[in-house]
């Protein structure tokens, strides 16, 4: 039967990293996958999860399954890293909190409840969004429409069209969007804008998806969380999802997580009995070793510390490479303006190229990129800033 499978290409973000590895040049520079990445060019283990792991050692006593929602204590403080303190839909009883493998496995369990509740459901969707959001969402069965968003003549966001679109969409339709570091184009709504759009989903009975995989990376972590924490306050029902690949660096390790503002706290635990559902007729339950660093490092005040110094260095050092890379793009060329880099957050921007122009930037100087020319800002290095900018006007 497998010989009617046809071969696939790679991957459009996870195969530059393939094609990376195996490229020889030593003046390679991958700007593909939203990997952090110091000036070292690494990705390292960062001090308060390596310590954590210490401590998971001492405290973990057994390899039995962890209940259907993953580890207790993870659960406790991802809602509040997720809702802050205090948040009035998390003290009535609306919200559920269970882990995921994954931010991945987040969105499709959520996109599964979805399917559940309100079959091939309208799930509006940025243009552009993450590229894997399209399959990830949309193979669970939900039927994907597009709004505006980015407007890549003015490298900023439409938000009349957005907002335009927004008033159009049929009630009790679904929107996604990113809590914060837009991926791919790192442009992101204001609080004001985030009010507005509120304001719109609450008067047309639109429920908000909320995917927030950088938390942490854009302002801080309690001024990304800004939209999704007003609009849960506001709303009846809100989905979101958390990763906690970038923020606590811990990718292969696959944790997440999954809340669900729900009506009241009776349809809450009716939703989450479907969430557990859901996520037994896949995987059972998620994996434990993640969330349970997360769950110790939030757990110690002298590990939070450490790790929000970390992530602050983190943001700070992709705020600087932006600030650097518009430098030196502006003395070597005044042509174009790339100043709209500098005020992009998180890991990625656009940097308004051509497929030829990504593929010359490969194949003459090693320098990998999506199609799209979206470049994960964190792959830069000061080593390497001179050597990029140049092979980046020189394409132009
Ligand atoms: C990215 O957009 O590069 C990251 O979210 C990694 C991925 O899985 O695509």
């Amino acid at each position: 039967m497998f010989e009617s499978l046809p071969l696939l290409p790679n991957d459009p973000i996870l195969g530059l990293s393939i094609a990376y590895a195996k490229d020889t040049n030593p003046n390679k520079v991958d700007l593909g996958v939203g990997v952090y990445k110091n000036d070292a060019g690494q990705t390292p283990i960062m001090r308060a999860v390596a310590e954590a792991e210490k401590q998971r050692i001492v405290r973990d006593t057994t390899k039995a399954y962890t209940p259907p929602a993953g580890v207790p204590g993870a659960n406790e403080v991802a809602t509040r890293l997720v809702f802050g303190a205090g948040h009035p839909a998390v003290e009535a009883g609306r919200v559920r909190t269970v882990q995921a493998p994954g931010g991945c496995g987040a969105l499709r369990v959520a996109a599964e409840l979805i399917q559940r509740a309100k079959p091939g459901a309208n799930l509006w969707v940025s243009t552009p969004t993450w590229a894997n959001h399209i399959p990830l969402l949309g193979s669970a069965g939900l039927k994907l429409r597009e709004y505006p968003y980015y407007d890549y003549a003015t490298h900023s966001i439409d938000f009349t069209a957005m907002l335009n679109t927004f008033k159009e969409i049929p009630r009790g339709d679904l929107v996604l969007l990113h809590a914060c570091c837009h991926n791919p184009s790192g442009a992101d709504l204001t609080p004001a804008q985030w009010d507005q759009v509120a304001d719109v989903l609450e008067a047309r009975g639109i429920i908000p998806f909320v995917d927030m995989a950088y938390q942490g990376f854009g302002e801080g972590l309690e001024e990304d969380a800004y939209g999704l924490r007003m609009l849960s306050a506001r709303l009846p029902e809100v989905i979101i999802a958390t990763s906690f690949s970038k923020n606590f660096g811990l990718y292969r390790e696959r944790a997440a997580a999954l809340s669900l503002v729900f009506a009241n706290p009776q349809q809450a635990d009716a939703g989450f009995s479907q969430v557990l559902n859901v996520a037994r007729a896949i995987y059972s339950m998620p994996p434990a070793h993640g969330s349970t660093i997360v769950d110790i490092i939030l757990h110690s005040d002298e590990l939070t510390q450490l790790w929000h110094s970390e992530l602050t260095q983190m943001r700070e050092r992709i705020a600087g490479l932006r600030v650097q890379l518009v430098d030196n793009l502006s003395r070597l060329q005044q042509a174009r303006d790339f100043s709209f880099i500098a005020r992009e957050r998180g890991m990625f921007s656009f940097l308004g190229l051509t497929v030829e122009q990504v593929h010359k930037l490969k194949n003459d100087y090693s320098i990998y990129m999506t199609d799209t020319s979206r470049i994960s800002v964190a792959g830069l290095t000061v080593e390497k800033m001179d050597y990029v900018s140049k092979a980046i006007v020189s394409v132009l």
